[in-house]
């Protein structure tokens, strides 16, 4: 009789396990815990056992069949909360198994791009500001020399909001606000949107500059060259030759131009640089008396540098991109790349 216990047990154990669907659970139940069952006629049976056998084999049946309730019961449990879930009919669930992994965003190459250029001139102690896209003219043009019917109004190919106000057309504007409101010694850039109406490949009609400039007691254009000889080391490397040549901008006086070795050739000539060995780079120059005059500095006692540069026009030359609509198209094969 015990050993026929123990083997009830057994198989009941066994049958249970391998339980997955809960309309398998009440024939289980009827099999063996049920009025019928083989287990309730060997309880029966009991009585007919040899009277010092008796109390032993009582208290076995009875501890297995609580155990089997228990195990019932959790199985149950265990079943219902799989259907809740819509696990059901589902293979047991592998917790050993690897997790799917989502994919993940990241920034966009502007943005990368955008954010190394902001940090390699934080590094160098400037702070950082952002202004209004929706921009006065006064700020855009005015307070950087640039009076109404200035014929560099042109370059600019601007978009108007009303008489007044405009969607900036560079970061230039920055200047002004920020020397307005605070005194020299002063080392800031200024990143963000610009826009212009123009589209082709090398221009959209929004994309991004960052404007920087320094303005303290006896700054030279040489401190200017050796501030963007550092950025363009860490840009690209400290072989990358730079080189002013002279250009006009109504805000600063001396301008320049500012080249690179191409970082594609090197220097020897091909097509991206039109066989030239350079590329073009940023805008830049000594901020001009009059702006000073227009934010209350005395240009007998400060000086200061300036330059604008196209965030897109260096990530296309890190990258070697040659058409500028690719970062704005959204194509993920093309922006997962970076
Ligand atoms: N604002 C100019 C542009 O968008 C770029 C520029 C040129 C900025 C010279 C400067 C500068 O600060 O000094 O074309």
């Amino acid at each position: 009789m015990e050993e026929e216990l123990l083997r009830l047990q057994q198989e009941a154990c066994r049958d249970l396990a391998a339980l997955h669907d809960l309309n398998d659970l009440e024939p289980f139940r009827v099999q063996y815990l049920g009025r019928k069952s083989e287990f309730t006629g060997l309880m029966r049976q009991l009585g007919q056992a040899a009277e010092a056998d008796r109390p032993r084999l009582g208290k076995l049946a009875n501890e297995i069949k609580i155990d089997l309730e228990k195990l019932f019961a959790a199985k149950k449990t265990e079943l219902e909360e799989a259907a809740r879930l819509g696990l059901t009919g589902a293979p047991a669930l592998d917790l050993s198994l690897p997790g799917r992994t989502a994919p993940f965003g990241k920034l966009h190459p502007v943005t990368q791009v955008m954010e190394e250029i902001c940090a390699i001139f934080e590094g160098m102690g400037f702070g950082v500001a952002e202004g209004p896209d929706v921009e006065t003219d006064f700020y855009n043009f005015e307070a950087l020399n640039i009076p109404k019917h200035h014929p560099a109004r042109d370059m600019h190919d601007t978009f108007y909001v009303n008489e007044s106000l405009l969607l900036r057309t560079h970061t230039s504007p920055m200047q002004a606000r920020i020397m307005e409101k605070q005194r020299p010694p002063l080392r800031m850039i200024a990143p963000g949107k610009v826009y212009r109406c123009d589209s082709d490949i090398t221009h959209t009609p929004m994309f991004h500059q960052v404007e920087g400039f320094l303005v303290d007691r006896k700054v030279s254009f040489g401190d200017l060259r050796g501030i963007l000889g550092v950025f363009i080391a860490k840009m690209f490397d400290d072989k990358t030759a730079m080189r002013a040549r002279p250009s006009f901008f109504p805000f600063t006086e001396p301008s320049a131009e500012i080249d690179i070795a191409c970082v594609i050739c090197r220097g020897q000539g091909c097509r991206v640089c039109k066989q030239t060995g350079w590329l073009e780079f940023l805008g830049a120059g000594m901020i001009d008396p009059e702006v000073f005059k227009q934010v209350g500095y005395d240009p007998e006692e400060y000086s200061g540098f300036a330059f604008g540069l196209g965030v897109e026009r260096i990530a296309m030359l890190k990258y070697g991109i040659n058409d500028i609509r690719l970062y704005y198209e959204n194509d993920l094969r093309f922006l997962a790349q970076f």
